[in-house]
């Protein structure tokens, strides 16, 4: 099949790619909602539907199909896309021939209730169902409804090769992993994306070659909990020599995954999301401090301070076991960059927990953070056992005292690296001026310098002379 990456230039600037396939007539418009793991399904969406005549647009106006992949890990997430295909339907009322359809998590949550009652959408799909699509898009083009949200126990989308979709052709995704099994007790994940399963090492190393045959210079290797990612049957083909030595015990666990990822594309940069504190386990440390092209940095959410919280979220860990991994990462590598997620305002928490939170905060002293209110999600464990007691006003106050400490810490983090020369990976314009480049270092620290010669992809050595809580400013040496 002659498939093309054609790059536009969006009004902003923004390089983007759409997916065209020769001789396909029909047009999808695909956007997503919520994680990266979301994103990467929309490029196998993508891909499958290339098979099917679809090439992908940027103009809702044009679709003939469009699909919304969705989230419902808060209830916010959830109002946004129902904004969104309030637009849609908005769109179809000009173009009735136009489909439109759900995907991911609320598709999962929400099953028929978005056919039956809310009558927005001709097609539900969830995410382990889209294999299904040609079949169900052809259900809906003969004027029918259709859906699938059945959840698999084994569907990995293995074999199936993304197209990059939304992409600066310097970095991508590679899922290996899908669900999750640890049921925290606030999140709704592991009803929306089913059970954990692993992906077989043989097509992640042929999707990390051919991104570097293409051009790409990092890959994120994505999992809900990546360190849980295991894989009985060793046996790699011979092509990949050093990393089939490793690979020829019989398990490959996520600290031998990364090894053989590392060997197979030694140029390239390696990152991964997210990591679970109770699954990451010392040899992955290791993995990280014995390959160069790992980068330096660990997704670690932890979402409270408080053992008694922590008890209550069914994390499986304690304040205290936290901090020992902590300290692990920093003796082992020493330059690691550690981030969070934190939820304040969890079923019971009190003003002692928050400031557990805080001090915890303080003692990682963390590079970056995502955090939020909690968010109750219907059919959660939390939503059954516990009462959501915390007011929002004290949530929210809550909220504001982490996210103000967070940017401190990140200032502190940032300043560290003034008058030293890092390394950036070029992603392409600053967000302020196209005459500056952005890229990132190995901590995933934002840096921001004067264009020269150089272009987006390339990896040069920045003198870093100043910084904000979220930018490195500075100019190329080398
Ligand atoms: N392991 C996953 C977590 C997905 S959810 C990963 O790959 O990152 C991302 C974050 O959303 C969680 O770490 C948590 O901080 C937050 N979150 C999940 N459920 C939530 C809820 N009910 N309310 C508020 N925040 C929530
Ligand atoms: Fe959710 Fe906990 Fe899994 S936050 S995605 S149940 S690790």
């Amino acid at each position: 099949m002659a498939s093309e990456n054609i790059i536009e230039e969006k009004k902003q600037g923004q390089a983007l790619i759409t997916n065209e396939v020769e001789g396909n007539t029909k047009k999808l418009f695909i956007e997503s909602y919520g994680c990266q793991m979301n994103l990467n399904d929309s490029e196998i969406v993508a891909s499958i539907l290339a098979k099917e005549g679809f090439n992908t647009t940027h103009l809702l106006e044009e679709a003939d199909l469009v699909l919304v992949n969705t989230c419902s890990i808060r209830e916010k997430a959830e109002q946004t896309i129902r904004k969104r295909l309030q637009k849609y339907n908005r769109v179809k009322r000009i173009n009735p021939d136009m489909k439109i359809g759900v995907l991911g998590c609320m598709a999962e949550r929400l099953k028929t209730k978005f056919l039956e009652e809310e009558k927005m959408v001709d097609l539900v799909v969830g995410p382990d169902a889209y294999r299904d699509l040609p079949n169900l898009v052809k259900e809906v083009e003969s004027g029918k409804d259709a859906i699938n949200v059945i959840l698999s126990k084994e569907e990995t989308y293995g074999d199936v090769t993304p197209v990059r979709l939304n992409s600066n052709g310097v970095s991508a995704f590679i899922s290996i992993t899908r669900g999750c099994d640890n049921m925290c007790t606030f999140c709704v994940v592991p009803f929306t994306r089913g059970r954990e399963r692993s992906r077989d090492p043989q097509s992640i190393l042929e999707e990390a070659q051919d991104l570097w045959e293409k051009g790409y210079k990092e890959i994120t290797l994505l999992g809900q909990n990546v360190d849980s990612y295991l894989w009985y049957g060793g046996g790699l083909k011979k092509d990949f020599k050093n990393a089939s030595e490793i690979a020829k015990v019989t398990a490959t666990d996520f600290s031998k995954l990364l090894e053989i990822v590392a060997l197979a594309v030694p140029k390239m940069r390696i990152r991964f999301a997210t990591s679970n504190p109770q699954d990451m386990s010392v040899d992955v440390l290791h993995s990280m401090a014995k390959f160069d092209n790992i980068c330096n940095y660990i997704h670690l959410p932890v979402q409270t301070g408080s053992t008694r919280m922590l008890e209550r979220m069914n994390r499986q860990h304690t304040r205290e076991e936290y901090i020992e991994l902590v300290d692990n990462i920093k003796r082992i590598i020493p330059e690691c960059a550690i981030s969070q997620d934190m939820i304040t305002g969890f079923c019971g928490e009190t003003e002692e927990d928050h400031q557990d939170t805080l001090s915890l905060m303080e003692y990682v002293k963390y590079d970056f953070g995502f955090m939020f209110a909690y968010s109750e999600r219907p059919g959660t464990l939390a939503a059954k056992k516990f009462e959501d007691d915390v007011p929002l006003e004290t949530k929210k106050r809550r909220l504001s005292e982490i996210i103000n400490l967070q940017q401190k810490l990140s200032l502190y983090n940032m300043e560290r690296f003034v008058g030293k020369t890092v390394e950036i990976l070029i992603e392409g314009d600053s967000k302020k001026s196209s005459e500056h480049w952005m890229g990132r270092n190995s901590q995933n620290a934002v840096a921001v310098f004067p264009k020269g010669v150089e272009k987006i992809g390339d990896l040069v050595m920045v003198q870093v002379e100043d910084c904000t809580s979220a930018t490195l400013l500075g100019k190329r040496v080398a």
